[in-house]
This record gives structure tokens, C-alpha cells and sequence, in this order.
């Protein structure tokens, strides 16, 4: 592997992306740099996570492959046109937007040629942080709490060299607190990924008051080789997104809590009435309640606005490991879709939160 110059794509010398947390959200964003034809670092100190993270990443691009091929035969157009019924991860489902369902398989300009090895060969797993030494771009796509992130990025400010971008999948912690853990806050960034990442075509991309002009350049020239339209904002608690979005979630909970309504009548309401794709409860299934919870604690912690205080109904959830599709339960049943309820009560340290 030989030194990057500043001009030259980093595709070109084979150095590597690298991605914190082999969660929801690190699986997803490992695929779309890999399916680019990036080599990927993935870390996670959890081995269950790292387990079952190459069987995750498999199905993932197994399901952007069929979604490309019936877009193709449906269209008659190339691979990464849009596919109309976002699935995959997701499965039609669409989370951190509650918009538009997942379009495309993201993956369209960057696409290796079928010859080129697999984007899972292209996916190193492991437990050390200091295997990103030689990163020129790291995502950190950890839990949305504000230690765990402080830890990592220490620890990779020491590990990674001065130039290295480090960006942030965070829903709702201010860029500007997380450049504040590093010596280098102009290499700083928010990449506000979406869920399912590799179907969805934008990236919410936070720009702090001390994020460099090159460092946002960077970045939107990378998400557009990995074919993302960068949306760009400025830095504030949840952005625009999830401002806005987990208001919606908090309250849609609260009414199914209060016996409103049920929670299909909730959905139903949303995508019948206002034309979204699944409803607010289902997104937050997909979100993962959990992270969700975290979100909410997140932005009023940094608010100071009671309306973001985690309903009681959430919180419950959440305390009993009922935390949405990734554990096959939440709002709703997903029995064909228990990957790894162990990892999710360990990594809660025994889901006492709420
Ligand atoms: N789930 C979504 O829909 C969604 C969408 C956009 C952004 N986000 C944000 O992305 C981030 C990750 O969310 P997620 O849903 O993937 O969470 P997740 O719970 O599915 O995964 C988090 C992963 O981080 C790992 N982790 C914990 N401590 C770590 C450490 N010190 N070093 C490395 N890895 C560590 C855990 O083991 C776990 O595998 C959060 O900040 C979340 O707010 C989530």
C-alpha cells in the first residue's frame, strides 16, 4: 500500500476506509464503500458483532444485487437506476427519513466491473481500533452516546494519521462536541447516513462552525464516487433530520401507548392519509428503539427541551430488549428477522437503560 497524494483518488492506492461499529448502521455504510471498490476496515470490540457482521454484509449486498437486477429487467436501464420498492435490510422499509422508500441501491457510480473480487472480499473485520492506522477516511457509526463516541475518537485522534477525516454517522450529537474530542476539528465532520445506507441516494452531511472547507469538499466528492447526493447543513442537535423525525416518533409512541390507536391504525394513518411508506412506528422499528431512546435522551440532554423526553412506552420497550427488527421485536412482530438479540442486550450492559 503505497502514500496517497492529496489529489489523487483514494481508490487508486488501495487505502482503506474505515468504519466504527459493525451495527446496523456500520454494516450498511461498510457495503456501499466496498461495493465502490474501496478496501474497508470494519471495528467493533463486541465478537458478536463482528460473528455475524460478514453474513450481515453478504445478505445486504445479496439483496442490492436483486433490487439492481429487477430495477434493470423492470426499466430496461443499467445497474443502479432506481428500484422503486426499497427492501433489503429494510426490507420496503425506510428509516431516519420516514420519506421516500429506499431508491436505487446507492451503489451506482462507484460499481466495480463483475470481474473485480466481491465487495465482501474487500471487508477486513476486527476488534482494534489501531487496525485504522492507515485510514484516509474513518465513518464511526457506534452507539448514539455521547462517551462511547468521546472514547473512540480520542483513541483514533492517537491511532490515525493528521490528515484523516474522521466522520460521524451520528443521529443528533453536534459535530462541533465531537471535533471538541480531537486535536484536529477541522477534519471533522457529520456523514447522516440513512437506513437502509446502501439503497438510499442522499447523505445528511453536517458541517461544524470549525469543519475545514476542504474537509466538506472531501467528503462530498467521496459520497459522489460512492454515488451519494451530499445534502449539506449546519451544525445543531439532530440537524434537520432528526429534529424533526423523533418528535414524530416520540409522539406516535405516546398516542399507541395511550390507547389512541394501535399500532397498525398508526401506521396506516400516515402512509393512507399522508402518503409515507411504512408509518412512524415501523420506522422506528427499523431505527432500532434503542437508538431511537438514545437519540431523544440526546437531543434534550443538548436542548434542554422537555418535548424530547423518551416516552414511557418507548422506554419500557427498550428496558425488556424489545428494540425493533434487529432483535425481532418492538412495535411489531419480526420472527424471521432474530439475527442477534444476545449482542443487543450485551452491548444495552443488560439492557437496563430506561
Ligand atoms: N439505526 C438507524 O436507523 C440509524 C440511522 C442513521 C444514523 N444512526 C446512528 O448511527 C450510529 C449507529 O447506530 P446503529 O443503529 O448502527 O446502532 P447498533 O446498536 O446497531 O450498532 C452499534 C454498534 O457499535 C458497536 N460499538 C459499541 N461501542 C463501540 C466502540 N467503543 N467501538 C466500536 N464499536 C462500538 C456495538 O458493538 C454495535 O455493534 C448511532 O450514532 C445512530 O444514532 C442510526
Amino acid at each position: 500500500m503505497r502514500e496517497r497524494k492529496d489529489s489523487e483518488p483514494a481508490i487508486a492506492t488501495g487505502t482503506p476506509v474505515g468504519v466504527v461499529g459493525a451495527g446496523t448502521m456500520g454494516i450498511g455504510v461498510a457495503q456501499c464503500f466496498a461495493e465502490a471498490g474501496y478496501p474497508v476496515v470494519v471495528v467493533d470490540p463486541d465478537p458478536a458483532a463482528l460473528g455475524t457482521g460478514p453474513a450481515r454484509l453478504r445478505a445486504g449486498v445479496r439483496m442490492a444485487q436483486l433490487l439492481r437486477r429487477r430495477s434493470s429487467a423492470s426499466t430496461g436501464a443499467g445497474a443502479g437506476a432506481g428500484a422503486g420498492a426499497g427492501a433489503g435490510a429494510g426490507a420496503g422499509t425506510d428509516a431516519d427519513s420516514g420519506t421516500d422508500s429506499g431508491r436505487g441501491t446507492g451503489a451506482g457510480r462507484g460499481t466495480p466491473a463483475p470481474s473485480s473480487p466481491s465487495p465482501e472480499a474487500r471487508v477486513v473485520w476486527s476488534e482494534k481500533l489501531s487496525d485504522l492506522a492507515p485510514a484516509f477516511f474513518v465513518v464511526e457509526c457506534a452507539r448514539e452516546k455521547v462517551p462511547v463516541k468521546e472514547e473512540i475518537l480520542r483513541q483514533l485522534d492517537q491511532v490515525c494519521g493528521p490528515d484523516t477525516v474522521f466522520a460521524s454517522c451520528t443521529s443528533c450529537i453536534p459535530i462541533t462536541r465531537l471535533g471538541s474530542f480531537t486535536g484536529r476539528p477541522d477534519r471533522v465532520i457529520g456523514t447522516h447516513f440513512m437506513n437502509p445506507a446502501p439503497l438510499k441516494d442522499a447523505v445528511e452531511v453536517i458541517r461544524a462552525p470549525g469543519t475545514s472547507e476542504g474537509t466538506v469538499r472531501r467528503t462530498v466528492d467521496l459520497l459522489a464516487e460512492i454515488g451519494k447526493q451530499a445534502l449539506v447543513v449546519r451544525d445543531a442537535p439532530g440537524f434537520v433530520t432528526n429534529r424533526v423525525l423523533m418528535l414524530t416518533l416520540n409522539e406516535a409512541a405516546t398516542v399507541l401507548g395511550e390507547g389512541t390507536a394501535d399500532a397498525e391504525t398508526v401506521d396506516r394513518i400516515f402512509q393512507e392519509c399522508f402518503g409515507h411508506p411504512m408509518g412512524p412506528l415501523r420506522t422506528a422499528d427499523l431505527i432500532g428503539l434503542d437508538t431511537v431512546l438514545d437519540s431523544l435522551e440526546v437531543l434534550r440532554e443538548f436542548t434542554g427541551d422537555e418535548r424530547f423526553r423518551p416516552c414511557a412506552l418507548l422506554a419500557r420497550h427498550v428496558a425488556e430488549g424489545s428494540v425493533g427488527r434487529k432483535s425481532g421485536r418492538g412495535f411489531y412482530q419480526y420472527p424471521e428477522q432474530r439475527q442477534r438479540p444476545e449482542h443487543h442486550l450485551v452491548s444495552r450492559g443488560g439492557a437496563s437503560h430506561g
